[in-house]
């Protein structure tokens, strides 16, 4: 199953792009899903199909291409409900204002990050051969969708030894303290959480899912998407393409449109230069919105010109790893547009903490570089390197009677 998400800043076209690349494929006979975790419900407006239409389940607005709008809100309430009640009991007893409690219950983002759970109902439902994406702007989300990677050692470790404590504490506590200990329902929701939010990153992160970068050829657009390039490689997504939409065609006299013109060409220098090896689609400014499936189907058309919309694309993923002829081992991570002051790197037992100015990263170590220390790194050419090699010193002898070497870790 493909899956394609799209995402860009605020207003670049993104929600057009995706309805049309998910018409094309619609179109190619294969069963199309285009999800939306946007509230604004624009979908449903691209496509032109009347309000209250598209509901929380997917309704078919073409042959064989269907829009689901997913209700955020509805999401939020359903998986985080039970932390946040706990949250707000702890809030009250402190003696806050619930009105003021409740919004410092409400996480930013969160309500996106839910809403992409749906992703996997329907990867499982196999109910579909592509699912497109329509993003919220900026790789905000997908950076969130990361956390449960970074929350890992907590949920494995130590939630459930806080579980037994807490669990054992509990009626003593709750006389003595006055506040509230989290019940079992709370552990349970965070875990379930964890669980759910590791299995949409991994279903992300798999060779067919890819993302597209869309942007508008003007220098703030193209900066905040170079960064949004950078922060998903860190991330482990991978982006295989790079639409330039609203691209204002040549011709006539008229000066404001010959500078605009002008101005663009620039920037699209910079786009190609930015994005070298990832194909740089262009649509024009059309003479009037792009809506119905139809219309969408031809803009996705144009766009992608002789190349296939769908094509999963080959090569390396963002990351990878690779071995010395010296048997020392090194690791990849593609990180576009980063200079080495900007990177900043750690060991912290088999994670590998890389921090990119204020996008931090826990990058679990495949078993056969966690017995192994890290012996340097550089940056260049887009690219992060970590050179892995065979522990030296006394962990070499606790290593071969079998020991766990807990060198470096905290
Ligand atoms: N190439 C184009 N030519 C003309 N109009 C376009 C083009 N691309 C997009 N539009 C129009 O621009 C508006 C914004 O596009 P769209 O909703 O796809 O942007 P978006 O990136 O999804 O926005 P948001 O960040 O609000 O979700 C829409 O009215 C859409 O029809
Ligand atoms: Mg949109």
């Amino acid at each position: 199953m493909r899956i394609l998400l799209f995402t860009g800043k605020g207003g670049v076209g993104k929600s057009t792009v995706a309805a049309g690349t998910a018409a094309l494929a619609a179109e190619r006979g294969l069963r199309t899903l285009v999800l939306s975790t946007d509230a604004a419900h624009s979908l449903a407006d691209a496509y032109g199909v009347p309000e209250g239409t598209v509901a929380a389940d997917p309704v078919e607005v073409a042959p064989r291409l269907h829009v689901q709008q997913v209700d955020a809100q509805l999401r939020f309430e359903q998986s985080w409900a039970d932390v946040q009640r706990y949250l707000l009991s702890v809030l009250d007893a402190a003696g806050m204002d619930p009105v003021a409690a409740e919004e410092m219950t409400v996480i930013p983002g969160a309500e996106e990050v839910l809403a992409l759970l749906e992703l996997r109902l329907h990867a499982r439902s196999g109910r579909w051969d592509v699912i497109v994406v329509d993003c919220a702007p900026t790789a905000e989300t997908l950076r969130l969708l990361a956390l449960p990677e970074a929350l890992g050692w907590y949920i494995e470790r130590l939630l459930p030894i806080q579980r037994r404590l807490v669990r054992a504490l509990r009626p003593v506590l709750n006389r003595a303290a006055g506040v509230p200990m989290p019940g079992d329902s709370v552990f349970d929701a965070v875990a379930s959480l964890h669980a759910e939010l590791d299995e949409v990153h991994a279903l992300l992160a798999a060779p067919e899912s890819t993302v597209r970068l869309v942007m508008t050829p003007e220098n703030v657009v193209l900066a905040e998407a170079r960064r949004a390039y950078t922060s998903l490689c860190l991330f482990g997504y991978r982006v295989d393409g790079v639409v330039a939409n609203r691209v204002f065609p040549d011709g006539g006299e008229d000066p404001w449109r010959a500078a605009w013109v002008e101005a663009q060409d620039e920037v699209m220098g910079r786009v190609h230069q930015s994005f070298a090896g990832l194909p740089v689609w262009r649509s024009e400014y059309q003479s009037g919105e792009p809506l119905g499936a139809p219309a969408l189907r031809d803009f996705a058309a144009a766009l992608y010109g002789g190349d296939d919309p769908l094509a999963v694309p080959g090569g390396d993923g963002p990351f990878r790893v690779t071995r010395t002829e010296d048997g020392a081992a090194v690791l990849h991570l593609a990180l576009p547009f980063v200079s080495r002051a900007e990177v900043d790197l750690a060991r912290n037992g088999d994670e590998l903490v890389v921090t990119v100015g204020s996008a931090r990263r826990l990058l679990t170590l495949p078993p056969g570089l966690a017995r192994m220390d890290v012996a340097g790194a550089r940056v260049g050419d887009g690219e992060l390197r970590v050179r892995f090699a065979a522990p030296t010193t006394v962990g070499a002898a606790a290593a071969g009677a079998g020991a766990e070497p807990t060198g470096g870790r905290r």
